[in-house]
């Protein structure tokens, strides 16, 4: 019998790919940090069974009903707005993720993002680097206290949990907003459901960890910002869709709120002449939160393993949309 054909949209270390590699023909794009062109990755979703994506790879309509033998995505990230599910689901495509794998290590960014932003750290460190440093000062890069504030985590998921569970240790007051309640969080970590007007008046450091969906899309907007004290930090750790770019340009530099730590942006990547970049109080990252070698090894593991089970008729551990496997 033909082996499955699996293909890997962007090179990956071979010894993440475990026993995909004995039942499946597997190819990959060879590099690491060059994308695929779209044209080539129609060309391979057209005679794939499995597609191993990242979260910048474009999978439509388009690219989905021109995939005759195609039966799992696995993208190698726990978000999938990426991902038309609607259209998967009616052509029977399982749509994998990566959750859970992930959850520490993008809450360990986030809240680096965080102090970083908080503390001016990447200033600082430029500020040395550069041979400014002539003197001590008084207020020399003086930023804001961390320990003690308010933090308002938007998406109360396991990457919101983790971030919650850190802010404790810091003896924060936890405000949370999500879809929906979350009483475990409540009674572990003391954490306070919020409506989402209140969180953004609330909050010292206002934390995004929503996925990028219908309703989230450009949330933090123009009147959010506004309602947001001058002293307040945003911290956006999710996607960049949930922000209204312009609008947060517009805040940071009227003074609206005080500084922001972003790690995602609307059209990623973006280039050093991104309006935002020239704000000596955005800290801007290029989109690392699950980014350590451990946890990425972990995460290409979890997808090989998706598409192994899903094209060997079991259940995946991690799966977007459950119904087609009935
Ligand atoms: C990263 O942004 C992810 O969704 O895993
Ligand atoms: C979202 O799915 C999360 O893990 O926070």
């Amino acid at each position: 019998m033909k082996k499955p054909y699996v293909f890997i949209t962007r090179r990956l270390p071979e010894e993440t790919l475990g026993n995909l590699q004995e039942f499946a023909d597997v190819r990959m794009w060879p590099y690491e940090e060059e994308p695929i062109p779209r044209e080539t990755l129609l060309k391979e979703a057209k005679r794939a069974d499995g597609l191993l994506t990242m979260l910048s790879d474009k999978i439509d309509a388009e690219l989905l009903t021109n995939a005759p033998h195609l039966k799992v995505v696995a993208n190698l990230a726990v978000g999938y707005d990426n991902i038309d599910v609607d259209k998967a689901t009616s052509r029977g495509i399982a749509i994998c993720n990566t959750p859970d794998v992930l959850s520490d290590t993008t809450a360990d960014l986030t809240f680096a993002l965080l102090m970083a932003t908080a503390r001016r750290l990447i200033e600082s460190a430029e500020y040395v680097k550069g041979g400014h440093w002539k003197n001590w000062g008084p207020l020399l890069l003086a930023g804001t206290d961390i320990h003690h504030k308010t933090i308002g985590i938007i998406g109360m998921g396991r990457i919101g949990r983790a971030v919650a569970k850190r802010a404790t240790g810091f003896e924060m007051e936890i405000l949370y907003h999500n879809r929906s309640r979350n009483e475990e969080v409540e009674q572990e970590l003391g954490a306070a459901y919020c409506s989402f007007d209140e969180i953004v008046e609330r909050s010292d450091f206002l934390v995004c960890l929503a996925p990028l969906t219908a309703q989230t899309r450009g949330m933090f907007n123009e009147q959010v910002f506004k309602k947001m004290k001058p002293s307040a930090i945003f911290v956006n750790a999710s996607r960049g869709d949930v922000v209204d770019e312009q609008a947060l340009y517009h805040a940071l530099t009227n003074g609206e709120i005080k500084a922001a730590g972003l790690d995602v942006f609307q059209n990623e990547p973006i280039g050093a002449d991104h309006p935002l970049l020239s704000l000596p109080n955005v800290v801007a990252i290029p989109h690392i939160g699950s980014a350590s070698v451990e946890t990425r090894m972990v995460m290409a593991e979890l997808a090989g393993r998706n598409i192994a089970n899903v094209l060997t008729g079991n259940k995946p551990e991690a799966i977007v949309n459950e119904k087609v496997l009935s």
